[in-house]
């Protein structure tokens, strides 16, 4: 499936604990995984109206499932692990199970990416884990434009979760995707969060993840350039490594600005994430097609040491960046952003 250069080796133990090294020399410390595709809003950048054709729960990795595959990874380096969607929290049992990965499996980094629409009423088990952040979908802070983009009138129950997640100390960055719709006003009301809150308020390129056969032009989006000209004294500061933000700050705010420029892929040389799907597809790039099957290997009975072997061959044979990724694989059909957990 794979054909790109192999110049490293995929494995190597630094200090009696494994490393998974990709072939251009990327260590891979970070686990995106992905525990439903369903979802209580409908973002029409992310999924059709009548929503995505859903996974059936046999065809979901179980939770079981779910831990094998954590501890294993664990095994090989990973140290932030991140918990997607759909949305995590529509899955029942989504916060023992995180309670499971912290506690049982000792998971140093567990973060979760959730639309907040039912979290208010998880932030004290989340703030008590305790989980180490939580990044929160929210694109305008307007009830109609919020009904429009996601097709919900949830507006009131997400920043109930910003709130009580804030008063609580969890750190928030806010996602807000910036669309052809988007209006300076709106991203100035966003912006005003971290003026006023220390959070995170990232701004990301939509990337053609809705889930509908036609998707628009791709546009440059100028995202720093439309900042800048919106939030003046805008500096740009130093980010971790694997970043997928370029970070700034605002002269006054109490928190950052943020852009992710996920379509135009500027962050790929410093990728150290891998992630899995709903249906245990292991992706090692957001724009490739899955690289192996762990669910349908797992359900056949490997042994541990064999899933890790292969798990390490598909680091093996990484490309360097999403444009390659994607020119070498194709892509058909745009699969929605819910399915593949972001
Ligand atoms: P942090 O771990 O806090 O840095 O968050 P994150 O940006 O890795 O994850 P999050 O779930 O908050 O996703 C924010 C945006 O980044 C979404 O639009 C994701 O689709 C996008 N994103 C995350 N990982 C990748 C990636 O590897 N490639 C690209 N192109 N986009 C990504
Ligand atoms: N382009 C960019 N980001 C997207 N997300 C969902 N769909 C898209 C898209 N087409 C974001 C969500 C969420 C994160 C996991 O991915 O807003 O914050
Ligand atoms: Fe649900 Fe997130 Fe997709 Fe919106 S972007 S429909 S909240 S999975």
């Amino acid at each position: 499936m794979y054909a790109s250069s192999e110049k490293n080796p995929t494995n190597t133990t630094s200090g009696g604990r494994s490393q998974l090294i990709d072939n251009h020399g990327r260590i891979i410390t970070y686990l995106r995984l992905a525990i439903t595709d369903r979802c209580n809003l409908r973002c029409s950048y992310c999924m059709p109206e009548q929503g995505v054709e859903t996974v059936s729960h046999s065809e979901t990795l179980s939770y079981e499932e779910l831990e094998r595959l954590v501890r294993l990874f664990l095994e090989l380096g990973i140290e932030k692990i991140r918990i997607t969607g759909g949305e995590p929290f529509v899955r029942r049992g989504c916060m023992d199970f995180l309670e499971r990965l912290k506690h049982e499996l000792g998971v140093e980094q567990l973060v979760v990416t959730t639309n907040g629409v039912e979290t208010a009423r998880y932030l004290k088990r989340l703030k008590d884990l305790p989980i180490s952040g939580i990044n929160l979908s929210l694109d305008t802070l307007d009830r109609k434009r919020f009904e429009t983009i996601t097709r919900r009138d949830r507006l009131s129950a997400v920043l109930k979760t910003l709130h009580g997640a804030l008063e609580l100390g969890i750190r928030i960055k806010v996602n807000s995707v910036v669309s052809e719709e988007t209006s300076d006003s709106e991203i100035l009301q966003l912006g005003k969060l971290a003026h006023d809150n220390r959070l995170s308020m990232r701004f990301i390129e939509k990337m053609p993840f809705s889930g509908e056969k036609e998707e628009g032009p791709r546009i440059d989006y100028g995202l720093s350039q439309r900042l800048a000209k919106l939030f003046p004294g805008l500096e740009q500061r130093q980010t971790e490594n694997g970043s997928t933000a370029r970070e700034f700050l605002v002269p006054g705010f109490r928190g950052s600005l943020g852009i992710i420029e996920g379509s135009s892929r500027k962050f790929c040389s410093t990728c150290n994430r891998v992630r899995i799907t709903p249906q245990g597809i292991l992706k090692v790039c957001l724009y490739d097609n899955g690289v192996l099957n762990l669910k349908e290997l797992l359900r056949q009975g490997i042994s541990d040491q064999d899933l890790l072997n292969n798990i390490r061959g598909c680091l093996n044979k990484r490309f360097a960046d999403g444009h390659q990724t994607e020119s070498a694989n194709g892509r058909a059909e745009q699969p929605s952003m819910a399915s593949i957990g972001g």
